[in-house]
């Protein structure tokens, strides 16, 4: 089991056709077996290894986006074992972009599952660091990529349904599938169902509670110490404890890769509460609101 890093996030690896390392990968995350894990490969050509592949919409996909922050969701090969695919008849796969990714893809000679390298439901690490934080005691070895370039996940499509499914907004935008598909897809709405893999409400969050903010509101009465994520500057009016800007060139790619780093540091000063600006919502944008979204949603 091995910490990697993508040009997304940081994964936490096994070798796809061994259930016992599979096994532990979902143990050190704390994470529920109804999950599936996406699968890595280091060649478009080797999604076959796990997946049905014929459906011609893949070929295109992957000319244009692979290596890329790009899942298809295909109908699995009887090889994956269960436990990576949750028992659903689907696989997730992708081909990241990163020379380390791709290497030890190559080295180790199997398609390797990996989720994000980070406890359940906490905010995906975008750095060997974070993933030294929050997991050092339980993986056997960190590969250091330096930060990931994108910093959100992949953007996940699911191919087995009509029309394909935006089954989680990424690093690939809604617009440039849809251009090159030459279809509107259906875009999935979070469930919070435990059968809805990818859907949960709660996700992607901060120990502080955390709202978005609407209009030119400042930090409600009596909230406390307060943290604001900022989009583009720093606000000069009200006063707040501490503030994160994604990003000064006003860019939502920017924003995007600044996004988990900045969460973190603004949850590790222990605030009362945490505002976001919103983002405008295209292109990487919706990664971004989807991440803030989960971020703030109701705590169980
Ligand atoms: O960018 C990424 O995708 C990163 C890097 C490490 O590659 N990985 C990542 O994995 O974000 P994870 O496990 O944190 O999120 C994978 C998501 C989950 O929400 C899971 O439910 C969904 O992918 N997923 C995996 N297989 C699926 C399937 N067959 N059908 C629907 N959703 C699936
Ligand atoms: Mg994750």
């Amino acid at each position: 089991m091995v910490a990697f890093p993508t040009e997304t996030v940081y994964g936490l690896a096994a070798s796809v056709f061994d259930p016992r390392a599979v096994a532990r990968v979902f143990e050190v995350k704390a994470r529920p077996s109804f999950d599936p894990l996406i699968v890595h490969v280091a060649e478009a050509e080797e999604a076959s290894r796990v997946a049905a592949t014929a459906d011609p919409r893949v070929a295109r996909l992957a000319a244009r986006f692979w290596p890329g922050p790009l899942t298809l969701v295909l109908p699995r090969l009887p090889s994956v074992p269960d436990l990576v695919t949750a028992g659903l008849e689907t696989v997730g796969v992708r081909v990241p972009d990163h020379p380390a990714a791709r290497a030890l893809i190559r080295e180790a000679g199997t398609p390797l599952a990996a989720p994000s390298a980070n406890p359940f439901g906490y905010v995906s690490p975008t750095t060997a660091d974070h993933v030294a934080e929050q997991l050092g005691e339980g993986v056997d070895l960190i590969l250091d990529g330096g930060p990931c370039r994108v910093g959100v996940e992949s953007t996940i499509l699911g191919l087995t349904v009509e029309p394909p499914g935006l089954l989680r907004p990424g690093g690939v935008s809604r617009e440039a599938l849809e251009s090159t598909l030459g279809q509107a897809l259906a875009v999935a709405v979070p469930t919070g169902r435990l059968t809805a893999p990818g859907q949960l409400v709660r996700h992607y969050a901060t120990r502080t509670p955390l709202m978005i903010l609407t209009g030119h509101a400042g930090p409600p009465p009596g909230a406390g110490r307060v943290g604001l994520l900022a989009f583009a500057r720093a606000p000069e009016g009200p006063p707040y404890a501490a503030v994160e800007v994604l990003a000064p060139d006003g860019q939502g790619t920017t924003a995007a890769a600044n996004l988990f780093a900045a969460l973190r540091r603004l949850d590790a000063l222990r605030l009362d509460l945490l505002l976001a600006e919103p983002c405008p919502e295209i292109g990487i944008g919706r990664a971004i609101m989807d991440r803030l979204r989960r971020c703030a949603a109701p705590r169980p």
